[in-house]
């Protein structure tokens, strides 16, 4: 049966009050990335990098997942074909919202990991600077989330999927950043359909079939519904 790959971005958290990062005031207009989502800002002055991450965590923990995640775990469960959700985003909700085998593609702020010996486990909601790590005792435990210059997790996994797929939907996502941004060409190279939701048509949005521009509680479970009556990709 026909094969769904589905890639998320901040966009689909936005309703459930999470910031995105290029939008008006998002994240990246109140940070500077090298500060604090860089392996080198985290070196230069891991208290700010732990603070950053810190209020998004607190931030995550109250959230609650929008009419978006819904659909989506509805439609891993009514369809009957695969449907792989690989996420850029680092809060919980997809899961919150019943979806299954989410690929969490940059971490997740759940996650610690020490920066001395690659020990992980669940963090704390706030951690602190010279937390000492569980196995090797030294103070060097950071996010579990993969910073930019870094290799992002699973992605033989979901070069494997994407080669499989009959249909490849990204959904909010602005498609600015690689490898995630590159997805749609490799869906399109083995003939998959591919669909973009997004509230604006991402930098990637002429590689896409078809388009549904609206906010993501809107046109996702619209786009399930459709999806599901038809019952096929094409
Ligand atoms: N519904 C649908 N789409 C929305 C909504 C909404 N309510 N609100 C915003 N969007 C769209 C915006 O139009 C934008 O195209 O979501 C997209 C968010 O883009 P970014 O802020 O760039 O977030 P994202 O694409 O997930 O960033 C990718 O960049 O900084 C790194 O690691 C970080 O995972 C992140 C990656």
């Amino acid at each position: 049966m026909e094969k769904i790959v589905i890639l998320t971005g901040a966009g689909i958290s936005a309703e459930s009050g999470l910031g995105t990062f290029r939008d008006e005031g998002g994240l990246w207009a109140q940070h500077r990335i090298e500060d604090v989502a860089t392996p080198e800002g985290f070196a230069r002055n891991p208290a700010l990098v732990h603070q950053f991450y810190n209020a998004r965590r607190v931030q995550a923990a109250k959230a609650q997942p929008n009419a978006a995640h819904q659909a989506l775990a509805r439609l891993q469960k009514d369809w009957p074909g695969e449907v792989i959700i690989v996420t850029q985003n680092v809060d919980s909700l997809h899961e919150a919202g019943g979806a299954k085998h989410v690929i969490y593609m940059h971490g997740t702020l759940a996650g610690a990991l020490c920066g001395n010996c690659g020990h992980c486990w669940t963090s704390p909601l706030e951690m602190e600077v010279d937390e000492p790590c569980p196995v090797c005792q030294q103070p060097l435990v950071r996010p579990d989330v993969v910073w930019f210059r870094e290799m992002p997790y699973f992605m033989d996994e979901v070069h494997d999927h994407l080669a499989g797929a009959a249909l490849f939907a990204s959904i909010g996502t602005s498609g600015q950043v690689y490898p995630a941004a590159g997805f749609v060409q490799q869906a399109r190279a083995v003939g998959a359909r591919t669909v973009e939701l997004n509230l604006e048509p991402s930098a990637g949005a002429s590689m896409f079939d078809e388009t549904h521009l609206g906010s993501a509680s809107t046109v996702v479970p619209r786009w399930v519904d459709q999806l599901l009556a038809q019952g096929s990709t094409q």
